[in-house]
């Protein structure tokens, strides 16, 4: 990231991942694996599980990144200082890697972000960034902002490069994390995916996978089932040739599988 803190190519997502049981497990094993990044949110209601499972893996502290987010409800200068406590409060990991402005919530997250500048200018969160913020968002926030977003996460698939949005990140120095990259498993069934999938001998998730790290961005698949979380973690063994980069790349249709955060002025 632009202040030089690093983070692991690949994450776990949590979204869905029911509170307890559930969630405990998947994390645990995804972190048995080998996936170092853990992506949760206070909205999804289950930090204090994904805090359970770092402590539980044994795992030491500074091998793992942990993201949370602000949630809608909580927006606002002193608001967003008390969610975050709350979050690491529920978290109990001594400290949190990645704090993000989960959406950009209409006139309050102008006073959120100045608490984000204080939290990761008090030491008490290595880095800071946005989600699902448009080129006008961020154009917005550059006028006002005294630390500028080390990262932005948003929906990134072949089908969805958002590219302009990209570009323009890339512009600011953020690094991209694509949420929802495997398309909830939605696109699987498409032509070329499939054709592909069958010639080079990896499963439709993977190929996602790939396509997104050798984008340059940093995938977050999510899974509840052990035999996917390991599948979608064995992509460190092959690379997609140009020829299937630029296929890939021909498949955008700006087809969402998540949120269109383009209508919030
Ligand atoms: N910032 C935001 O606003 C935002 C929005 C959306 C998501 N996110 C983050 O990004 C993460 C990933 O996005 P997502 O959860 O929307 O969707 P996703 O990772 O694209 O897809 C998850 C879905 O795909 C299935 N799946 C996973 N691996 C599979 C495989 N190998 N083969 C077949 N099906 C498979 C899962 O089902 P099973 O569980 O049954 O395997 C689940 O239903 C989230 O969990 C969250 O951390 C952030």
């Amino acid at each position: 990231m632009a202040n030089g803190v690093t983070m692991p190519p690949m994450g776990f997502g949590t979204y869905r991942l029911r509170e307890g049981e559930e969630c405990r497990k998947a994390v645990l094993h995804a972190l048995q694996v080998g996936y170092r990044l853990i992506d949760t949110a206070a909205m999804y209601g289950n930090e204090e599980d994904v805090g359970w499972a770092i402590r539980e893996s044994g795992i030491p502290r500074k091998e793992i990144f942990v993201t949370t987010k602000l949630w809608n409800d909580d927006h606002g200068y002193e608001q967003a200082l008390r969610a975050f406590e709350r979050s690491e409060h529920r978290l109990n990991v001594e400290y949190i890697d990645l704090y993000l402005i989960h959406w950009p919530v209409m006139r309050a997250r102008d006073r959120s972000w100045v608490a984000l500048e204080r939290i990761y200018r008090d030491g008490r969160c290595r880095a800071i960034g946005v989600s699902n913020y448009t080129i006008k968002h961020l154009e917005q926030l550059s006028s006002l902002a005294e630390v500028m977003p080390m990262v932005e996460q948003i929906e990134l698939t072949p089908f969805l490069q958002q590219r302009d949005l990209v570009d323009h990140c890339r512009q600011l120095g953020m690094v991209l994390q694509a949420y929802s990259p495997l398309t909830r498993a939605k696109m699987f069934g498409d032509k070329f995916l499939v054709e592909m999938s069958q010639r080079l001998e990896r499963t439709p998730a993977q190929i996602l996978l790939r396509w997104s790290m050798q984008k340059g961005f940093v995938p977050l698949p999510r899974s509840s089932r052990p035999e996917r979380i390991e599948e979608n973690f064995r992509i460190f063994d092959f690379q997609l040739e140009r020829d299937d980069m630029d296929r890939l790349d021909s498949l955008e249709s700006n087809s969402r599988v998540s949120w269109d955060p383009s209508g919030v002025p």
